[in-house]
């Protein structure tokens, strides 16, 4: 399986502090935000990583993550040129994935948690085309929603509505296969103008092969200063509790 992180976007629920940087390099506890995505595609056993990169300081995303041989990683990148969503910094990676098994995990998102290996093996040997991890929030309208029958299957995701039909949210751990691409390009932009990812789950429900299970660990998003504090209080507490290792260091020169 192979990796991707959306490091683009222009962030501004962070403004001021994202005005000149890019988001992903804020400090979260004792790393750049960054740090965390990446560790949670090495975490799933994934080698082979494609970073977008997109918005402000891409040079310096690029300087500080480089070859990834640090985090035992063989890293690319790619540009994402405008804030077109997450399915359309996903379409980028068509050439990098090739026929290959993919997770992608948002920038942004920070798991602590065990690691994801048995899941994404789960994914990849099964018959679903696309999976995602649901994860309960009491703020579901920040997000996307799923909404579950009685037997607990997905029904369908809504993008941010206005009334929630649960309070399971799907994080930005997404599970895809080479054919997400043919479904990228069938997407239209969504009312705010962009390519959703929960178009792309969608297309999966009514063939019965969307792949889903609740995550156990801790998660935030930290692309406001509330879920920004959030974070660094998820990884003090691990680091107090010794579960967080140092982080990894890059060779300076
Ligand atoms: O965090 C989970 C949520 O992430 C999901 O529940 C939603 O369904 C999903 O749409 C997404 O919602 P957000 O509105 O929080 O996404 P945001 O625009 O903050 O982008 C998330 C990450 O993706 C962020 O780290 C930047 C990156 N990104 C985003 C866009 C729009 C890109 O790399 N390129 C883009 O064009």
């Amino acid at each position: 399986m192979k990796g991707i992180v959306l490091a683009g976007g222009t962030a501004t629920r962070l403004f001021p502090l994202t005005i000149v940087t890019n988001k992903h390099l804020l400090p979260i506890y004792d790393r750049p935000m960054i740090y965390y995505p990446i560790e949670t595609l090495a975490g799933m056993g994934i080698r082979e990583v494609l970073v977008i990169v997109g918005g402000k300081s891409v040079g310096d995303v690029v300087e500080l993550l480089a070859d990834g041989s640090h985090f035992g990683l063989d890293l690319t990148y790619r540009y994402q040129h405008g804030a077109l969503g997450i399915a359309h910094a996903i379409g980028l990676a068509r050439d990098f994935v090739g026929d290959d098994a993919f997770c992608c995990v948002l920038g942004d998102n920070i798991l602590r948690g065990p690691a994801l290996a048995p899941v994404a093996e789960e994914f990849e040997a099964g018959p679903w085309g696309a999976g995602t991890l649901l994860y309960r929030v009491s703020d579901p309208e920040r997000f996307g929603v799923a909404e579950l029958d009685g037997a607990g299957n997905v029904v369908a995701f809504e993008e941010k509505p206005v009334r929630p039909k649960s309070d399971l949210i799907p994080i930005g751990v997404y599970f895809l296969r080479p054919d997400a691409f043919t479904v990228i390009d069938s997407l239209a932009p969504s009312g705010r103008g962009e390519f959703e990812i929960t178009d792309v789950l969608n297309h999966y429900v009514p063939e019965g092969r969307l792949f889903h299970r609740i995550y156990d660990g801790h998660w935030t998003d930290a692309g406001t200063v509330p879920s920004l504090i959030r974070a660094a209080e998820l990884a003090r507490d691990d680091d107090r509790a010794g579960r967080l290792a140092r982080p990894v260091e890059r060779p300076v020169g």
